[in-house]
């Protein structure tokens, strides 16, 4: 694995407050690496870190080396107009220019010195069709941006992102604006430029983290908890806190088409409660039991996995309270 940026002993603070505690790793290249953790925890400010934009935050102060290439990111005597070119950073809600189509991705080249019509027209195309939007506006270029939709502008911004040419591209919740089927197309386009691009994405959505990342980092109150290949981290985590991380974003994620509350009910009661309850379900939905009956935490999930379904988890809520849920088959 080959290092792209070289994070040394990163600390960060706005005004007193530390949002980063000594971040040392390095992000492989041409690899999507996906930063994850709760809110606040630095994820946002590790990627501002990452192009200089965090110097437009008043009071922010940054240590520590980052390195890309042979460049010292936070050497303050570097040209920082290199460092934003060598990353395009999608934002978390699409932010296209008040122009055309056209215009937005002509942009960027055209900052940097290209005039020629044809240069232009060839490269609108290409970014277009990178970030998968060509077909659909082929037709309209010259019509205002704002006249998309909103995951055409994620991928009209994508676009721009790519026209200046950057190495690195930086999503910071790049699709949380998103309906679920733009989402999944900028979820394509990533990971077809990942042949091209090294790709760090900020996300709060771990299954999306799993279905797009080589590698993981977990960050936790501006410390780095664990990171590594994404397959280790995921299946089996070292450190406890990402194995509950992970776990708890899965339970409050998951979608539970259906509840019922057995308290109250012993065995065998509640196992043919359970048993009517699933049975009423059309199969893939989601059932979440709630029971008081401790024989009923052992016995309602075997008896259920018996008859083929799938327990998604068993948990205690409190002294006297566990949830079972389970994914009818
Ligand atoms: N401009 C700022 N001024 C002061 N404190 C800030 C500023 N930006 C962020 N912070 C604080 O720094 C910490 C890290 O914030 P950051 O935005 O990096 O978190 P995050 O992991 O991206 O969270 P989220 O998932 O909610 O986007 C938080 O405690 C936050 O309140
Ligand atoms: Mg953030």
């Amino acid at each position: 694995m080959k290092s792209h940026i070289s994070i040394r002993n990163v600390n960060a603070f706005y005004s007193d407050h530390q949002a980063l505690k000594g971040i040392t790793v390095e992000i492989p290249e041409k690899q999507i690496t996906a930063i994850i953790g709760p809110s606040g925890c630095g994820k946002s400010t590790l990627l501002k870190c990452f192009n200089r934009l965090i110097d437009l935050t008043d009071g922010a102060r940054v240590s520590g080396k980052i390195i890309v290439d042979d460049m010292d990111v936070l050497n303050h005597s570097i040209d920082i107009t290199d460092v934003r070119r060598r990353m395009g950073l999608l934002p978390q809600k699409p932010n296209p220019l008040p122009m055309s189509i056209y215009d937005n991705v002509a942009y960027g080249p055209r900052i940097h010195g290209i005039k020629d019509k044809k240069k232009l027209d060839q490269m609108v195309e290409k970014y277009l069709k990178i970030a998968g939007l060509w077909d659909e506006v082929k037709d309209r270029l010259k019509s205002p941006a704002s006249k998309l939709s909103i995951g055409q502008q994620q991928r009209l911004c994508l676009a721009r992102g790519l026209a200046v040419e950057p190495e690195i591209i930086l999503c910071d919740e790049p699709t949380s604006a998103l309906d679920p089927v733009s989402s999944q197309h900028i979820e394509q386009q990533l990971l077809k430029l990942k042949s091209d691009y090294t790709i760090v994405i900020v996300t709060h959505n771990i299954h999306q983290a799993m279905r797009l990342a080589d590698y993981v980092i977990h960050l936790y109150l501006g410390e780095i908890v664990e990171h590594g290949a994404a397959n280790e981290v995921f299946e089996n985590p070292k450190e406890e806190r990402t194995r509950a991380y992970i776990d708890g974003t899965f339970l409050s994620d998951m979608k539970v088409d259906e509840e019922i509350d057995l308290k109250g009910n012993v065995c065998p009661y509640n196992f043919v409660y359970a048993k009517q309850a699933l049975h009423a379900l059309p199969k893939g939905k989601i059932l979440r039991m709630i029971v008081d009956d401790p024989t009923a935490v052992t016995e309602v999930p075997r008896g259920m996995e018996a008859d083929g379904h799938e327990i998604l988890s068993v948990k205690q809520r409190n002294k006297k309270e566990w949830e079972i849920i389970i994914k009818k088959q």
